[in-house]
């Protein structure tokens, strides 16, 4: 399974890249204004910041809605770094988007993924990603592994090579749900990845080894 890390934070994507788990990073406005990230070339910058840290996979998204925008948004990015992966939100004319990225070798992310159809659609037009949002799934009621499973049955079923990218991930416990169903990446915070480490007996007995190794020692 592929960890990727969900923001813009430069100090996060060092921390998690010295880890040596990080395979990418992935962005989105919102993400960006958090970081207070404004203006074009601060954008682009910040891009090329990123992409200077982690191996590959970059995905930076687009802000124009039509065909058009999203092309000339897409080449930009995409010329920045062959790291990047142009992130597309799921509607009629970021499936054209898509389409036309796939046939330029450009990869895509299809963001904002609730319904195995839209996923379906996406890896038809030839998106490199698809990302299905957990979270927001699960803050709906909505049964986000259910999705996952979904959308695993319908690419195997048809050889898609579209991958499977688990977004919104809130916790530790969505990292590993998703990696026992077949998701074939997860985007998260550095908290949830960090999670992965956390077990309360691991706590105790290494305390219990150091304190019986102290005693041992005379210490
Ligand atoms: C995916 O690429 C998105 O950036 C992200 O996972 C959204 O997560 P959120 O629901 O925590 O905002």
């Amino acid at each position: 399974m592929k960890f990727f890390i969900d923001t813009a934070n430069l100090a996060q994507i060092k921390e998690a890249q010295d880890l040596g788990v990080l395979d990418g990073v992935t962005t989105n406005p919102s993400l960006m204004a958090k970081e207070g990230i404004t203006g074009e070339a601060n954008i682009l910058n910040h891009y090329k910041a990123i992409c200077d840290i982690v191996e590959d996979n970059v995905s930076a998204e687009v802000i124009s809605t039509d065909y058009e925008g999203m092309i000339k948004e897409g080449e930009a990015l995409a010329a920045l770094n062959p790291k990047i992966v142009v992130k597309i939100p799921m509607i009629k004319d970021g499936i054209k988007a898509i389409k036309y990225f796939s046939s330029k070798g450009i990869r895509t992310n299809c963001t904002l993924i609730f319904s195995a159809g839209q996923a379906l659609l996406a890896a038809k037009a030839g998106a490199t990603y698809v990302s299905p949002f957990l979270g927001r799934l699960d803050d709906i009621g909505a049964d986000s592994y259910g999705l996952i499973e979904d959308i695993r049955i319908i690419f195997d079923n048809y050889g898609y090579e579209t991958q499977i990218l688990a977004a919104s991930i809130r916790n530790a416990v969505h990292i590993v749900e998703c990696a026992k169903i077949g998701a074939d990446v997860m985007t998260g915070p550095l908290s949830s990845i960090l999670g992965l480490l956390k077990h309360p007996l691991t706590d105790n007995g290494l305390a219990q080894f150091l304190a019986d190794h102290a005693k041992a020692a005379g210490k």
